[in-house]
């Protein structure tokens, strides 16, 4: 679209107004674009390099939002319409601050297809969840540790095999992955969850009975805003809690304001500031 078309009739969503309007969720808040070399090439490292302090600082203040009014929360997923919408970023660096706050708490790689979040933080895991699930190896074999923050991973490993098992059997609906939850819950604080986009396949939904909240992920003007309000009218049929909406990748400062409507000034009022 061209650019003065595109300001008339934007995409996707911008202020909170367009938030509440769109979706009827609260807005979380925003997360900004990656300003340094470094924080670009690993935008969930910010929490743990300092290089981005902009980054780090809205990370932490998303994870305050999600879980300050909501202490109890202790399973909580990331999800979005599309690829790309910052789901694994956002999942890896809010774990981190969980984990850096001294919470123990445990990333779960769902994403059976990309593995992404696997790969930001153990590039080549030998066994996984569905080794877990399928009784090949056991939680503490699969579990990898972070050494500097201490954060848990559950990875999904390149097993092409139980991968497709997994997908053609639905494996967030078996019995086995309400068991391995449970276990999850007794041995860690928080619990996160990275999950496919809501619009490519049905994995989220089958997870939602697992979930205490869900935070929708956004692309800052981006993700197209009827895309947006179906895959949030998808999740809301399941019932599932859904803690409101965050924006990914703005410009630094923009999405964190609200909407203003700036009202022509009044005649009289005018003249007197005159
Ligand atoms: N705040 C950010 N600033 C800059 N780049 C980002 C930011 N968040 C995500 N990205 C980049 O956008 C791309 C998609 O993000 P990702 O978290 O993998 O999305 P998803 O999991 O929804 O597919 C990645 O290349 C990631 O590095
Ligand atoms: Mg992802």
């Amino acid at each position: 679209m061209a650019a003065p078309l595109q300001r008339l009739f934007p995409r996707g969503l911008s202020t909170s107004r367009d938030v509440e309007r769109w979706t009827g969720l609260p807005y979380l808040g925003s997360i900004p674009r990656a300003e340094t070399a470094a924080s670009q090439s690993h935008p969930s490292a910010a929490v743990v390099e300092y290089d981005d302090p902009a980054l780090a600082a809205a990370f932490r203040t998303m994870h305050a939002a999600i879980f300050e009014p909501r202490p109890a929360a202790q399973i909580v997923a990331l999800s979005s319409a599309l690829p790309k919408d910052g789901k694994t970023t956002c999942s890896v660096a809010l774990a981190r601050v969980s984990a850096l706050s001294g919470k123990r708490t445990v990333l779960v790689d769902c994403d059976l297809r990309r593995r992404s979040a696997s790969a930001e933080l153990n590039n080549r895991p030998a066994a996984g969840l569905l080794e877990v699930i399928s009784g090949q190896a056991t939680l503490d074999q699969a579990l990898y540790l972070d050494g500097f923050t201490r954060l848990s991973l559950l990875p999904t490993s390149n097993n092409m095999y139980l991968v497709r098992k997994a997908v053609v059997q639905d494996v967030f609906s078996d019995p086995r992955m309400a068991e391995l939850v449970s276990v999850l819950e007794r041995r860690f604080d928080h619990v996160f969850f990275d999950t496919p986009p809501l619009l490519a396949v049905a994995d989220t939904r089958l997870l939602a009975r697992h979930v205490d909240t869900f935070v929708f992920v956004t692309r800052w003007k981006k993700t197209p805003r009827e895309a947006v309000k179906t895959a949030v009218d998808l999740l809301k049929s399941t019932r599932a809690p859904l803690a409101g909406l965050m924006l990914t990748q703005a410009p630094p400062g923009a999405a964190a304001k609200p909407h203003v409507v700036t009202a022509p000034p009044l005649p009289m009022l005018a003249g007197r500031r005159a």
